[in-house]
C-alpha cells in the first residue's frame, strides 16, 4: 500500500505535494466547481496532457504546488501554488489557491493556506508572498486578510482572464509579519 508523506499537518487538514495519482480527483474537483472558478480563474484545460504540464512546471525549483487533504481519509478539499518563485537577494513567490465546490466554506483554506505560509517561511526559507486578487472576489479577500496579508497595491489591467485585462488587488506577507501575526505556530 502506498504511504502518504504529508509535509505539515493541522487540526483537520494536511499539506502534501501534488502527484501523477491526483490527476482523476483534482479533475472531478474541477469539474464539478466550475461555475464557483470561472470568474476568478478562467476557463481551464483538464486534459491529461495539461496536468502533466503543470506537474513538469512543479518541479522546477521556481514553482511548488500542494494539494490540502482531510486529516483521516486524505480526500482533497483545496489546492495552492506557489509560482514565480525568485531566490538571491528577493526569496519571493505568488500564491494562488483553490478550494472546490463540495469542500468551500469550511475553513479548509485558512487551516490550509496557514500550513503553506509555515513551510514557506520555514523549510522554502522564502521571505515574502504576494496574492493577487480580483476586487470583488470577496471569498479571497477574505481569507489572505485572515492570515495576515496586507494591501499594498491595484494593478491595473494585470491578468487576462474570461477574454479580458482584468484590474487585481496586490497583497502581501512577509516573514516577519506572519510571526507578528501569530500565525506562525512555532511562535504560539
Ligand atoms: C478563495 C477561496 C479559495 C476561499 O475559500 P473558502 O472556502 O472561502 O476558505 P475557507 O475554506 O478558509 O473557508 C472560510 C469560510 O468558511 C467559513 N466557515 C464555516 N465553517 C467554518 C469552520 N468550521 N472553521 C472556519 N471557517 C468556517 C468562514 O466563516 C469563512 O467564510 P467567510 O469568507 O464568509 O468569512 C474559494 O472561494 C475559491 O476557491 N474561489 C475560487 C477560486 C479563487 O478565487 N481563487 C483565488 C484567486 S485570487
Amino acid at each position: 500500500m502506498a504511504i502518504t508523506s504529508y509535509l505539515l499537518h493541522g487540526p483537520r487538514v494536511a499539506l502534501r505535494h501534488v502527484r501523477c495519482q491526483d490527476y482523476d480527483e483534482l479533475t472531478a474537483l474541477a469539474q464539478e466547481s466550475a461555475e464557483m472558478l470561472r470568474p476568478w480563474l478562467g476557463a481551464r484545460d483538464h486534459t491529461p496532457e495539461a496536468f502533466e504540464s503543470y506537474l513538469e512546471r512543479i518541479e522546477q525549483p521556481t514553482h511548488e504546488g500542494f494539494v490540502i487533504c482531510l486529516n483521516g481519509t486524505g480526500a482533497i478539499v483545496g489546492g495552492i501554488n506557489i509560482n514565480n518563485i525568485v531566490r538571491g537577494t528577493l526569496q519571493s513567490g505568488t500564491v494562488g489557491y483553490t478550494a472546490y465546490a463540495s469542500t468551500t466554506g469550511r475553513g479548509y483554506m485558512t487551516e490550509g493556506l496557514r500550513l503553506v505560509l509555515q513551510l514557506a517561511f520555514g523549510q522554502l526559507a522564502l521571505h515574502r508572498l504576494e496574492a493577487n486578487i480580483q476586487p470583488d472576489n470577496t471569498s479571497s479577500l477574505n481569507l489572505i486578510k485572515r492570515l495576515g496579508f496586507q494591501r499594498e497595491g491595484y494593478s491595473t489591467a494585470f491578468q487576462f482572464i474570461n477574454g479580458e485585462w482584468r484590474d487585481h488587488e496586490r497583497w502581501a506577507i512577509t516573514a516577519e509579519m506572519q510571526r507578528r501575526s501569530g500565525s506562525d505556530p512555532n511562535t504560539s
